[in-house]
């Protein structure tokens, strides 16, 4: 990793250390190791089959893996996926998850179970702990509903949401989590340029706000420019780069595997 003189490294809020997956003899990720600055936007960037998605698999603790995460100091081995999530690492999806026979109001909802602790049975013995939360809850979905634009939209069926949509739920979900880590994977896949630069505003008005720390698996260069202060990148499963934006356009094995002549023309 480079230094910057005038730059102050922040701490890290993730940290990879020699991960690696295989399926079935082909090595998905190998030896990938570097840190997720805390706050900001982290972008992980890649040629398709990279091992992008596979690496939020690995944070997620939807994969297991080799190698060692870490979230704020603290070892995510023996975690499993949901107590990840009540550890403050939230997602979306490359293709968006919702329960589509819910409203969508349920579905943002569903973001706050990470953090509420009464659960149902508290509510409906009616504990005064479980009530106020239940009320916090529904505040926090409807102010992230809201803030995605869907507010109008809480009692539709989610399955019946256009792409774009789907994609607002997802993200409003993941931020009624209240995440410490968003991992965003190709966010703006499906979405117009308008669309894409609307929702990652709110992301990052999220970050300011909060301190959230996002990590974006994306295309779009010039979106990931704009956007990262930091990035990553993978190849065939390896990590081929890390640095500030300005010094991965100027990579020359980023160039040559990924960016393309282009990239570095238009920088
Ligand atoms: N569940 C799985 N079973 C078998 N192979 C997988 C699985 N998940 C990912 N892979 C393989 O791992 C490699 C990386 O995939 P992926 O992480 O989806 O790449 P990316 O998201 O960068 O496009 C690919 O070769 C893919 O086929
Ligand atoms: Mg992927």
């Amino acid at each position: 990793m480079s230094a910057r003189p005038d730059a102050i490294a922040p701490r890290p809020i993730l940290s990879l250390r020699a991960v690696g997956v295989s399926f079935r003899g082909v090595r998905a990720l190998d030896d990938i190791t570097f840190d997720v600055p805390q706050g900001g936007v982290t972008a992980v960037i890649g040629p398709n089959g990279a091992g992008k998605t596979t690496l939020f698999n690995c944070i997620s603790g939807i994969y297991r893996h080799e190698g060692d995460i870490e979230l704020d100091g603290d070892a995510l081995r023996h975690l499993r996926a949901h107590q990840r999530t009540s550890a403050g690492i939230a997602r979306t999806f490359q293709t968006p998850t919702l329960l589509d026979t819910e409203d969508v109001f349920q579905n943002v909802l569903a973001g706050t179970q990470a953090w509420t602790t009464s659960g149902l049975a508290g509510v409906l013995i009616g504990s005064r702990k479980a009530r106020r939360e239940e009320r916090e809850a529904r505040d926090v979905a409807w102010q992230h509903l809201t803030a995605v634009g869907l507010a109008e939209s809480a009692g539709r069926l989610a399955g019946a949401l256009a792409h774009a949509d789907r994609r607002r739920v997802e993200v409003a979900r993941a931020l009624a989590s209240r995440p410490r880590i968003l991992m965003l994977d190709e966010p703006a896949a499906g979405l117009s340029a308008a669309e894409s630069d609307e929702l990652l505003a709110l992301i990052a008005a999220q970050s300011r706000t909060t301190g959230m720390t996002s990590i974006l698996v994306e295309h779009d260069v010039a979106l990931v420019m704009r956007t990262a202060r930091w990035i990553a990148v993978l190849d065939a499963g390896k990590l081929l780069a890390t640095g500030y934006p300005d010094e991965i356009r100027a990579n020359p094995a980023v160039v040559a595997a990924y960016l393309g002549v282009d990239a570095e023309v238009a920088a």
